[in-house]
């Protein structure tokens, strides 16, 4: 292993100088304008997986962005280790918010700031090093290797999903790798077994059949910006309970070892709420706050659109609003059971006055992974092994969509090695990712695959 970790440390100038080239293709997959950079974002790893010493590279076409995959199955005997990463990026608006503009990769304190450093282009390019480290030094990997990169997380992975569906004996393997999620502190190295699901709503709400004078029309019918809100507020009760019907019918109740497994990650509420710039924290009653962002479903409006938002004032009452709203879901909840849920309750609190449409945008399903798996151990064993120090476990309050069908399909469990913060402004300005978690990541890979193959 020696030589393999002094090639990763004797070429980290070179990587940077690499990443900075996938950086700046601004492959938004959720923008139909980029559809050519995606094809690019897609080359671009195929490219590099070629250089690395992968065979069967392939770029593979769907009915959305292409996919890439690549193997290299040439160590009998051995187990077999997917790896899974997105090259797709979120949108980078507000753009006045950033510092440096998105697709100009630019290096501050040893963090590189760019759309897509950290979620998920800098953490999945760690994985393509490793294997080259290992190629360019002894040769060959220590274990089988698969990759399967996509260009649409950021949209739900439904591509990915039938794909795999269709080939299961093409991504056959004993564990998948993911590098998309976080430390839970700088330096920290972490292993991350749970990830929340997610139900993606859209509520829009129609009064009047066309915009109305608010003077001459305000006060003889519903507005529907006004009925949006009334709906809204009825969500959710002052404790943060979530008020579907229905809706924790199935939520796994947290164990008192888990609870316990918390309260021991040092958590400062009051300095989480400094760094976000808020007086005090909020959410449902009865649970701390870790507690309630990896374990507890939650029901947020991402966006509400409506009536006269430029500069200045219009006197209007509009014709239609509508709303955005996401909630978290926890095992074992099914987001396509709480789309029906949410549907019938907006359809029943909905008053005559307005025509609503209820719309599922996407979902995700939440996992927990087995902690005591060989490949979370070898996780965790690489880890402490490239930071010198013991590996934490954590949940996550986000969700990547296509996890829980790689362990229900391919039966192989998950292990999420992110390096990422999530102080690191993921889908928001100023992205980045601290350089020497990319150098430290890599490393853990490379250890990883050691550890794995044993
Ligand atoms: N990498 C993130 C998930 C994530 C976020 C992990 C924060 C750890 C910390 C992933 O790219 C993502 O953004 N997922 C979306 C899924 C959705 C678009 C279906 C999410 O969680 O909102
Ligand atoms: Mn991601
Ligand atoms: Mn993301």
């Amino acid at each position: 292993m020696k030589e393999v970790i002094n090639f990763i440390e004797s070429n980290n100038e070179r990587y940077i100088g690499e990443l900075k080239e996938f950086l700046r293709i601004p492959s938004i997959s959720t923008l139909k304008d980029h559809k050519k950079d995606m094809m690019k974002g897609a080359k671009f790893v195929a490219d590099k997986l070629k250089n690395a010493g992968m065979k069967n590279v392939k770029i593979i076409k769907t009915k959305g962005h292409p996919l890439v995959y690549a193997d290299w199955l040439q160590a009998k005997g051995k187990p077999t280790v997917l790896i899974y990463g997105h090259y797709d990026v979120q949108p980078v608006d507000p753009i006045e918010l950033w510092d440096t503009p998105p697709f100009e990769p630019t290096i501050r304190n040893g963090k590189i700031y760019a759309r897509g450093a950290t979620d998920d282009k800098g953490q999945m390019y760690m994985h393509i090093k490793s294997v080259e480290a290992f190629m360019k030094t002894v040769g060959k990997l220590p274990l089988n290797v698969k990759f399967i990169i996509e260009g649409e997380e950021e949209i739900g992975s439904d591509n990915l999903e039938e794909f795999v569906g269709k080939n299961k004996k093409l991504l056959k393997c004993d564990s998948v790798l993911i590098s998309d999620t976080a430390l839970y502190g700088p330096g920290i190295p972490t292993i991350t077994y749970g990830l929340r699901g997610l139900s993606y709503m859209e509520v829009e709400v129609t009064g009047p059949n066309r915009d109305l004078h608010s003077g001459t029309f305000g006060g003889a019918v519903a507005n529907p910006i006004n009925v949006l809100a009334e709906m809204i507020a009825k969500l959710m009760d002052k404790n943060g309970k979530i008020k579907i019907p229905g809706f924790y019918d199935d939520v796994m109740k947290l164990t008192k070892l888990e609870r316990d497994n918390f309260k021991r990650l040092k958590f400062s509420e009051r300095k989480f709420a400094k760094e976000l710039g808020v007086r005090e924290l909020k959410g449902e009653k009865g649970f701390t706050t870790l507690e309630r962002i990896w374990a507890r479903p939650t029901l947020d409006c991402n966006g509400i659109i409506g009536g006269f938002t430029d500069k200045g004032a219009k006197t209007v009452l509009p014709s239609k609003a509508l709303a955005k709203i996401s909630m978290r879901l926890v095992p074992n909840q099914d987001p396509k059971k709480i789309a029906k849920l949410f549907t019938k309750y907006i359809n029943e609190i909905a008053p005559r006055s307005v025509r609503v449409k209820v719309s599922d945008l996407h979902g995700a399903y939440p996992i927990v992974t087995p902690l005591n798996d060989k490949a979370a151990k070898a996780g965790a064993a690489a880890m402490s092994k490239a930071f010198g120090k013991k590996t934490v476990f954590m949940r996550e309050g986000g969700s990547i969509p296509i996890v829980t069908t790689f362990a229900q399909k391919l039966k192989a469990s998950p292990v999420l090695m992110g390096l990422g913060l999530n102080t690191e402004d993921l889908h928001s300005p100023n992205e980045h990712f601290d350089l020497n978690h990319f150098r430290l990541g890599i490393i853990s890979s490379a250890y990883f695959f050691d550890e794995f193959a044993k």
